[in-house]
């Protein structure tokens, strides 16, 4: 384990996932966590974070020197790099000098950390504050322009940093690096696989439920697929699966849930197709958050019905705990500031028909892992491609991307539309560099166009690609121009109501990813 302490900035979890690739688990903990506390977790190195950009900014937080005198292997990066220059009797000088984004450091010394790199390495900086003088007994391996330490080992300590961020992708052999001092200077061994993540929370999994009964609902995207083929792979049989078929997915969804995902893990699957429901519940409505709550208050209703039936047989053979396996990840948890390792009991009152005293407990199988990590792991599990490499859904669906009244008719439209849009992105070999590639439908919009001999009168549709870490913020893709013209000849041949095919180029903020 290595412990990764968030000094505030947004690294730290891209950090822990470079120190995962260097295949040893990581987690974070926050800045204002115990030594103790850390040292109790027996961590076999610590890395400190990146943070505010002085050390000397009126409420930067302070870095315990208990935690760098050797005990444990420290590597500092950014304002940890500072932060344990102090600490250790370094001296920091408060230059008011800043200096931000692509730098070049000189190495001076490569040591172990910049053993066999290049002489001069393009970095990512941002920095306020300039770290003088090494601690005493420290290497001073790399210089920059604003900085005349920039990297510093001592090795029989087993203690290190550097001023930029090794973990950007912009900051060249960054990973080498981290891999140098996590392999190198504090001796932690390359163990952490996909493979082993798969027994382990196999084992896990069958501990936590025992001969319980546990129930997963399946949405068709990734994480909860992933999450219901572990726990299925741990329990068999006591596993069922709920997947609400809602009537606004995308052509061939429902299939791959009910068929692919199916044969791929022989898992018990209870289908409910609710479509002339949700199209009932949603006739006349045009209003976008209308739209959300009726598809939110009905998808909840069906859900808990199917639910209900599944557990309530269990109630019946006298079990008072079930079981709810969600596909939760570690960016949800460390954001809404959870452990790790602990999974909240929560119980129903309101689902109909089951015992007041029946309690779920939630399986997050998911909980320490990372999208792309999941993914690996859903691989691992002999998921189709489809649904591991799926582009992020949302659960409303396709009533969101038909701006204005969600029908059957302006569905399956949409769905021809989307389904070449995404056919041609595949074929263009674009699928991984794409964050989503929403098409929407505007249904109460009608152009004039002409095809063959006569006037059309249709509908347009908007290509929104988008480019994403997380979606909170986006840019609008810059897809190739063939690509985009296939996309568009096909849609207007192919789909015979839609005459027009626009693309849209708000990145977010502004624009939202999704239309409503
Ligand atoms: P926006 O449109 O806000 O979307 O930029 C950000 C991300 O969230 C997805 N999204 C949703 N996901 N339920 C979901 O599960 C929703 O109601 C919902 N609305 C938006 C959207 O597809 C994008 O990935």
């Amino acid at each position: 384990l290595v412990l990764v302490v968030d000094f505030g900035a947004q690294y730290a979890q891209l950090i822990a996932r470079r120190v995962r690739e260097a295949k040893v688990y990581s987690e974070i903990v926050p800045h204002t966590m115990s030594t103790e506390e850390m040292l109790a977790k027996n961590p076999r190195a610590i890395i400190l974070s990146g943070g505010p950009s002085s050390v000397y900014e009126p409420g930067a937080p302070q870095l315990d020197a208990a935690l760098v005198d050797g005990r444990v292997p420290v590597f500092g990066i950014c304002y940890g790099f500072m932060a344990m220059a102090q600490a250790l009797g370094g001296e920091v000088a408060h230059t008011g000098q800043r200096e931000y984004g692509r730098t070049h450091v000189s190495v001076l010394e490569p040591g172990t950390l910049l053993a066999g790199l290049p002489t001069t390495l393009t970095s990512w900086m941002s920095h306020g504050d300039e770290v003088v003088a090494a601690p005493p007994g420290f290497t001073v391996n790399a210089r920059s322009p604003r900085a005349t330490v920039a990297a510093f080992e001592e090795t029989d300590r087993r203690l290190a940093g550097v001023q930029w961020h090794p973990e950007v992708l912009h900051s060249e052999h960054g990973q080498r690096i981290l891999e140098h001092f996590l392999w190198e200077i504090a001796g932690c061994r390359p163990t952490w696989t996909m493979v082993n993540i798969v027994d382990e929370q196999v084992e896990r999994i069958r501990a936590q439920i025992g001969q319980g009964r546990a129930i997963c609902g399946l949405s068709g995207g990734v994480d909860s697929a992933v999450a219901a083929a572990l726990v299925q792979r741990a329990i068999g049989d006591q596993l069922t699966c709920v997947f609400v078929d809602h009537g606004l997915l995308r052509k061939g969804e429902a299939e791959q849930v009910e068929r692919d995902f199916v044969a791929a893990t022989g898992v018990d699957l209870h289908v409910v197709d609710a479509e002339k429901r949700f199209l009932d519940a949603l006739a006349g409505v045009t209003d976008p958050e209308e739209k959300r709550k009726i598809i939110g208050r009905e998808f909840i209703r069906v859900f808990e019905a199917a639910e209900a039936e599944v557990l309530g047989a269990a109630a019946e053979d006298g079990e008072k705990v079930a079981f709810l396996v969600q596909g939760t990840l570690y960016p949800d948890v460390v954001e809404s500031g959870g452990g790790a390792g602990t999974s909240n009991i929560k119980s129903h009152h309101n689902v109909g028909g089951l015992p007041d005293d029946l309690e779920f407990e939630l399986v997050e199988p998911l909980r320490t892992l990372f999208k792309d990590e999941v993914r690996l792991v859903g691989e691992q599990l002999g998921l189709p491609a489809e649904i591991v490499w799926r582009h992020p859904f949302p659960g409303p669906g396709l009533g969101i991307r038909i701006i204005g009244e969600v029908t059957r008719e302006r569905l399956d439209l949409l769905r021809e539309a989307d389904a070449i849009a995404r056919e041609e992105l595949t074929k263009a070999g674009l699928d991984r560099d794409i964050w989503q590639f929403p098409v929407v439908l505007l249904a109460d919009v009608r152009s004039v166009g002409v095809q063959g001999d006569g006037r059309t009168y249709g509908h347009p549709v908007v290509l929104r690609p988008v480019t994403s870490e997380d979606a909170m913020t986006a840019d609008w893709a810059r897809l190739p121009y063939d690509v985009l013209e296939q996309i568009s000849t096909r849609i207007t041949n192919e789909v015979a109501e839609v005459n027009r095919v626009t693309l849209d180029i708000t990145s977010k903020p502004p624009g939202t990813i999704e239309w409503e």
